[in-house]
């Protein structure tokens, strides 16, 4: 738990989304092996990394037992078991590069299509298992940060491979100091609706409401601080050239495998996934929701595509903050306070500064990386990402997209301001007419 969170405080429940005010997306204190029944899983998952490098993991699949999936118990056992058959069949399908297999054996098929279903999640590799269920400490005594984090399953690239997770880890953790100001933001605005009260509350509202945004702009900071990390130990080449292709999906054009895997035992036709990206998880998308952030139909698609891959929780609360009635971007569009409209726009402004970072990221990992390691800005339409989407115009649509939901304070009276006079002027009218009524009352007894 986060110093100074204790989760029954809180209001707004977190644990019916599978969320946490302490972890995040993340999730908490992931299983790292599975019982004695599923040891060839544990062993097989474990020898990736080895086996990838000698091309023998097909062999190795092919020698798996056929094992019953509902002997796992619970909602860790679970995502362990999603984690290692999909990081095996990330293996298998690619272990020869971009050759892929197109039938993946109903021995890992069956078990891992089956285990998606229970999670709600899609039967290949993705964020839901490298970025979040993938992490441990090195030593449990020691808190949590980039030289005491290590994966479960190490993707390839060695040191590097892991150091890309690790700086996701950190990302994802620092994320989850965004969820109590968000907490409050929402229980403030829910008591300022059912107050009800005189205008004194209003002021008081967005003096909280402006504290509040302030701490989730350095929470939203701190995510860009972690993710600055990415350089320190993984080269362009290696993601671009080892990683990378790891975590391809399949099915569509350009893929390697364009009518998608067979799943033996499960499906005859075959079937098509999005590879693992980080766009499939619910940070950016839960603040866009709560911060009122709108994107054009055609990014909206691809974003909703992509939580098609998150699981069940993580969706419904990005559904719950979006259709939530009282919503803070109309807050502040209702008021003329202007340090609440600095705040909100300084916590826009951190999105999309993370977003710029992002953009650089994937310029120096992706774009350039694609040109034989010839750096600098290169826009390039038809470059797809893991996730594919075309990348460049997707990102820098996201991020302008953001920059316009940037407020300014004005002397209109709006919907909010207006609704209060209302509800002021309903009060008093209701005051006249009992007072009128207790006085005829009183004269006729
Ligand atoms: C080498 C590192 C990274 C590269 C090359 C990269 C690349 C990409 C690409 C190409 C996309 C577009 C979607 C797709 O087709 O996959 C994307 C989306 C996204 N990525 Fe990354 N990414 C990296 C690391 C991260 C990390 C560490 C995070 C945060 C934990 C992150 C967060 C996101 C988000 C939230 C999106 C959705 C777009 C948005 O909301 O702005 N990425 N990334």
């Amino acid at each position: 738990m986060a110093p100074g969170i204790v989760e029954e405080d809180m209001n707004f429940n977190l644990r019916k989304y599978n969320v946490s005010y302490n972890t995040g997306f993340m999730l908490e204190s992931p299983l790292t092996s599975l019982p004695h029944y599923f040891e060839p899983w544990n062993h097989l998952a474990a020898s990736v990394p080895s086996r990838l490098k000698t091309k023998t993991l097909r062999d190795a699949v092919h020698e798996l037992p056929q094992l019953d999936h509902r002997q796992l118990v619970g909602h860790r056992q679970l995502r362990l078991a999603h984690l290692q058959l999909s990081y095996i069949t990330s293996g298998y399908v690619w272990q020869d590069g971009d050759h892929g297999v197109p039938q993946l054996p109903k021995n890992l098929a069956v078990p891992l299509y089956k285990i998606s279903q229970e999670l709600g999640i899609q039967p290949i590799l993705s964020t839901a298992d490298l970025g979040l269920a993938n992490w441990k400490l090195t030593h449990s005594d020691r808190p949590r940060d980039f030289e005491n984090l290590e994966c479960i399953c190490h993707p390839p690239g060695d040191s590097e491979g892991d150091w890309f997770c690790i700086v996701t880890f950190m990302v994802e953790f620092n994320f989850s100091n965004c969820l109590k100001p968000m907490a409050h933001i929402i229980e403030t605005l829910d008591t300022y609706e059912t107050a009800r009260d005189d205008s004194l509350n209003m002021d008081t509202t967005e003096d909280q409401v402006t504290r509040y945004l302030d701490e989730l702009t350095d929470a939203i900071a701190t995510m860009k601080a972690a993710f600055v990390k990415m350089h320190d130990n993984l080269q362009a080449n290696t993601f671009f050239n080892v990683l990378r292709p790891f975590l391809m999906g399949w099915g569509g054009k350009g893929n390697p495998l364009p009518d998608g895997l067979i799943y033996e035992g499960v499906s005859e036709q075959p079937l098509k996934f999005l590879g693992s990206s980080e766009a499939q998880s619910g940070t950016l998308q839960l603040l866009d929701g709560f911060l009122g952030v709108q994107h054009t139909e055609d990014k909206r698609e691809t974003l909703l595509h992509m939580r098609s891959y998150m699981l069940p929780g993580h969706r419904a609360i990005i559904e719950d903050v979006e259709r939530r009635e009282t919503t803070l971007r109309n807050f502040v569009l209702s008021s003329r306070n202007k340090s609440l409209h600095s705040a909100y726009n300084r916590c826009l402004s951190a999105v999309v500064n993370f977003r710029s970072y992002h953009l650089q990221i994937v310029t120096k990992y992706i774009v350039a990386a694609s040109r034989h390691g010839v750096s600098g800005q290169h826009d390039n339409d038809d470059l797809k990402g893991t996730g594919g989407t075309n990348l460049i115009p997707f990102l820098k649509g996201l991020r302008s997209d953001t920059e316009d939901a940037a407020t300014v304070p004005h002397d209109k009276k709006t919907k909010f301001s207006i609704k209060r006079e209302v509800i002021i002027a309903a009060f008093v009218i209701t005051g006249v007419i009992t007072a009128i009524n207790l006085s005829w009352v009183r004269s006729m007894i």
